[in-house]
């Protein structure tokens, strides 16, 4: 069976992306799990330019097949930001409830139509002989105007989804899958995935 290093630390990624790698006869690993504890420097200006760097960095320390994925939000009333900040923004050590509730204050009394956001999510795929390959995926949301849900990590408390009226966190696993852009993404390095496995 072949294996696939993700390349991040970050377990609720993990945990989305192994659940969308079921069907696949292949053994996903986190980088922990295949013994790789490296920092590694995110100094990309677009999601695809830090995809790539996670997903090569990882290539002197394993012969697997390696997935990164770089995401994050952007916020129109923001001027797009956290975007490729996502995860730093307002303090890397900062808890999520904290940075919401900061992202809702900033936002508060703003109407509905000018509080429109985005996730977006980069992957790519490595390994050591081949040409690395990009995917992009993303969803159309807005901030809402109160944290709602427990499930997904991160924004998804504040980032809800017209069509089904809640957030990402209000929703179960398996639909935030089927149309969050890591979702998309995913499914479309998938179609990458079974080539290679095939050979
Ligand atoms: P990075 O891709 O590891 O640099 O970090 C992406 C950051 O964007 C995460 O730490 C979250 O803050 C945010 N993010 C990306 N995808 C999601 C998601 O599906 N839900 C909530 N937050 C997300």
């Amino acid at each position: 069976m072949q294996t696939i290093v993700v390349a991040t630390q970050n377990i609720g990624k993990v945990v989305e992306i192994k659940k969308m790698l079921e069907d696949l006869n292949v053994e996903v690993k986190t980088m922990s799990e295949a013994g790789i504890d490296i920092d590694i420097d995110e100094n990309g200006i677009t999601f695809e330019e830090n995809a790539i760097i996670k997903a090569e960095a990882l290539k002197k320390y394993t012969n697997a097949i390696i997935l990164a994925d770089d995401s994050g939000l952007e916020i129109d009333y923001l001027n797009k930001e956290p975007g490729v900040y996502s995860a730093r923004y307002l303090g890397k050590d900062t808890s999520y409830k904290i940075k919401n509730e900061m992202i809702l204050d900033k936002l508060k009394n703003v109407p509905k139509e000018k509080r429109t956001a985005r996730f977006i999510c980069a992957m790519a795929l490595a390994a050591n002989d081949m040409r690395t390959v990009t995917t992009r995926g993303t969803i159309e949301g807005y901030i809402g105007y109160e944290a709602r849900g427990t499930n997904g990590f991160g924004y998804d408390p504040i980032f809800f989804v017209d069509e089904y009226n809640t957030s990402t966190a209000d929703m179960c696993a398996d639909l935030k899958n089927e149309i969050s852009h890591r979702g998309k993404a995913l499914k479309q390095m998938k179609e990458r995935l079974k080539e290679i496995l095939e050979g």
